[in-house]
């Protein structure tokens, strides 16, 4: 196999090698139904012709009859019948759009993300896609910046799991016979999640020690899961754009971590080297990337227009274009692409299961358990005989898809107001819009809502941030509800009826002028295609809300970053402590208003005192930590029982906890189980001041509650034998 890709690259002219290294947006190619709409654009470029018939992949393009059109073309221009790599961002699902990921994150339920995205590359497989730009999995803690929606949260333990789960369910186990299956893509390498002030495109300078503790797992999980690709961030590494830095991608990621795979650019990254202040013209931007190892630039012309020249000038070697040439190829061929290069792409299927009932169903079960439960003073389960007011701009919206949903259809949502009206009586359900997103209510409007609310045994309000408020390039500084809507809420207020608040958005928000205003809050996030449907079963108790948060919902934007897995300073605030010359606000309280792994249920759980097996532990005698948990409440519920670490004296400074493991359990009323957790050397181990990875001896505390505030504390030790010239401490 490898033996015929090796002929093939010999038959290969300089410039067709190159231009596999070049990927251009669906418009550039013949065949594609908005042929030509940037040729313009292509040949301000200077790219030509001959070099987009040469190309070795495409972007952003879908549709079984469209993807067989381009390939057919471009397999009758291509000398060598090379065929082209589908590539396109399938993020949360193709058609049939599932939750954002920040929402599936906040199921602490990996096995159904994994099936979420298996439907996602169903459908986009036989849609033609043959790679996902995706899983995202950049750590986040800034929630103003708008890319947070992408990502599954602020903790690397649970990154590192979803991002499994869903390279799993994407890939599934064999790329070349599973036609129901796509590449997927991990980005964007690296550490993009930590641009400075929450500012997209920002600079992020981190330590490597912090780079390696919390930004890279999730990255390198997904590479253990086997995903075929990555890509790189925007952002710089250590002074150096990730485009164009040897040491990330080189050194850590193809030496040290022995990745094989494909690495492309992101959008225009490779010439972005020139602004960023690295390189001085597009020949220096593409020498850069090529060396630090970018196989495909996205979307700029600096390798087809200058790679030839550097190679024939001497400055790159011609070995580093053939590498990188090999590695394309042989994911094509791993595709099937040789064999068949239209792959899963079937009009006929498309039609068939693309948005299907099973995969909507899913998507809707998913919903439900994205959903997170903030507050609720007796006023959820809503009952069927209750006169409900639906008020707000997301009463009716099918703006629920959130950002990365360009297939999903805003007309096929199932709004609140239809996934609602399927449950009640049309008469007991009354709807009005009050304001828009961002745009005070008219006389009118207002009035209506007005007339609804007073109608009402209680109050819905549908409220949050259009879809355009989050994702790429869409940061906020202020990340309140917009005054419209706080506006409709003070409007209200008056007529002091029971209110829910239903939250749509794609960050964790500033809740102040809500929180205190209302009796209930449901942070529904972007659901998805089923969103309105998952809501109203929440609503009318027909599911229980079960997710969890997972990121801190700040008090205030003053205090982003503000993350759970923090480090104590010499000087921790002690609460109610009146201590001046403390790590504090004078005007704010330090914790989140909501803290990670937060979420409320319909029922009541209770703790019994946890148990540990011993109160020391070896490296070869794990612990267990065992508690039991009762739901004291009149409904069923399900819990997340969550398990931290803190190491009381380490080499360097160490999270006050640390999330090591957690199960999630369904208990009928009346109903306790044991939950039990085994606790091993391994999961101490961390990033010391010389970067070895590896535990102390000495204090922990272990935490086990239902989330990272509430959590009760017990010790161990972990005791080690000494070796000669060991340098710990202990
Ligand atoms: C985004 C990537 C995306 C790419 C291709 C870029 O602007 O940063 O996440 O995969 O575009 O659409
Ligand atoms: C301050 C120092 C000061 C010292 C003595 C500390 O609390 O941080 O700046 O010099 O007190 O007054």
């Amino acid at each position: 196999m490898e033996e015929q890709l090796l002929s093939l690259l010999r038959q290969m002219t300089l410039d067709e090698k190159i231009a596999q290294m070049l990927q251009l947006a669906t418009p550039f190619f013949k065949g594609a139904d908005d042929e030509g709409m940037i040729t313009g654009p292509m040949a301000q470029m200077g790219v030509s012709e001959q070099q987009v018939q040469n190309a070795g992949s495409v972007l952003g393009l879908s549709g079984a009859r469209q993807v067989i059109n381009i390939q057919q073309a471009h397999l009758n221009h291509n000398r060598l019948g090379i065929p082209l790599l589908v590539m396109s961002d399938i993020v949360h699902g193709f058609k049939t759009i599932f939750p954002v990921p920040l929402a599936i994150g906040c199921s602490w339920d990996p096995e159904l993300a994994e099936k979420s995205a298996e439907i996602a590359a169903r459908e986009a497989s036989v849609s033609g896609v043959h790679v996902t730009y995706a899983p995202m999995v950049d750590l986040v803690r800034d929630p103003r910046w708008g890319r947070v929606m992408e990502s599954t949260g602020e903790d690397p333990y649970l990154n590192s799991l979803f991002a499994r789960a869903f390279v799993r369910g994407f890939q599934g186990k064999n790329l070349t016979e599973d036609t129901d299956r796509v590449a997927a893509c991990v980005k964007h390498f690296a550490a993009y999640g930590a641009v400075e002030a929450g500012r997209d495109y920002n600079t992020v300078d981190l330590s490597e020690r912090q780079l390696r503790e919390y930004y890279l797992p999730a990255y390198k999980a997904a590479l253990d899961e086997g995903c075929e690709m990555v890509m790189t961030s925007f952002n710089t590494v250590d002074g150096i754009p990730a485009s164009g830095n040897r040491w990330l991608l080189r050194k850590l990621l193809r030496e040290e971590w022995g990745f094989n795979g494909v690495v492309i650019s992101d959008w225009g990254a490779v010439k972005e080297l020139i602004p960023h202040g690295v390189a001085a013209d597009e020949a220096e931007a593409a020498y850069k990337a090529v060396r630090a190892g970018v196989d495909i630039e996205m979307m700029t012309p600096c390798y087809v227009r200058h790679l030839a020249k550097l190679v024939e000038n001497g400055d790159v070697e011609e070995r580093l274009i053939d590498e990188a040439v090999l590695r394309i190829l042989r994911l094509k061929q791993k595709l099937g692409l040789f064999e068949n290069p239209f792959r899963g792409a079937d009009p006929q299927r498309e039609r068939e299961i693309v948005f299907c009932e099973a995969h909507r169903a899913v998507s809707r079960e998913l919903a439900a358990k994205s959903c997170v439960l903030l507050k609720n003073d007796n006023v959820l389960p809503l009952s069927k005989e209750q006169r409900i007011a639906l008020i707000g701009p997301f009463a009716r919206s099918g703006d629920i898809l959130g950002s990365w949903s360009w297939q999903g259809s805003q007309e096929d949502a199932v709004s609140l107001y239809e996934g609602m009206a399927s449950k009640t009586e049309a008469s007991r359900l009354l709807v009005a819009e009050g304001c828009g997103v961002e745009t005070r209510g008219t006389e009118e409007q207002r009035s209506e809502a007005l007339a609804a609310a007073r109608e009402a045994d209680v109050i819905v309000l549908a409220l949050g941030e259009h879809s355009g408020m989050s994702g790429e390039a869409s940061c906020r500084a202020d990340i309140r509800l917009p005054q419209a809507q706080l506006e409709l809420i003070q409007e209200l207020k008056p007529l002091n009826k029971p209110t829910v608040a239903v939250l749509f958005n794609g960050r964790p928000l500033d809740l102040h002028g809500l929180v205190d205003e209302v009796d209930a809050v449901l942070e529904a996030w972007f659901p998805g295609s089923e969103g309105g449907a998952a809501v109203a079963d929440l609503l009318f108790g027909e599911a229980r809300p079960s997710g969890r948060l997972t990121m801190s919902f700040p008090y205030s934007v003053g205090q982003v970053p503000v993350y759970y897995n923090a480090y104590n300073t010499g000087r921790p605030h002690v609460p109610d402590a009146p201590d001046h010359y403390v790590s504090k606000y004078l005007d704010i309280p330090n914790e989140p208003l909501f803290p990670f792994g937060f979420g409320l249920t319909y029922t009541t759980f209770e703790y019994g005192e946890p148990r540990l097996s011993a109160d020391e532990m070896t490296e070869d005698r794990p612990l267990t930590v065992s508690v039991r948990v009762t739901n004291t409440g009149p409904l069923p519920g399900e819990e997340v029982v969550q398990l931290y670490i803190r190491d009381l004296a380490g080499d360097v400074v160490r999270p006050i906890k640390e999330l090591k493991d957690f199960r999630k359990i369904s208990l009928e009323p009346g109903e306790t189980a044991e939950v039990a957790f085994t606790i091993s050397e391994r999961q101490l181990r961390y990033y010391h001041s010389d970067l070895t990875y590896a535990s102390d001896a000495g204090e922990f505390r272990v935490y086990v509650g239902p989330n990272s505030r509430d959590a009760a504390e017990l010790r161990f030790r972990l005791t080690k034998k000494r070796e000669a010239g060991d340098p710990a401490w202990q």
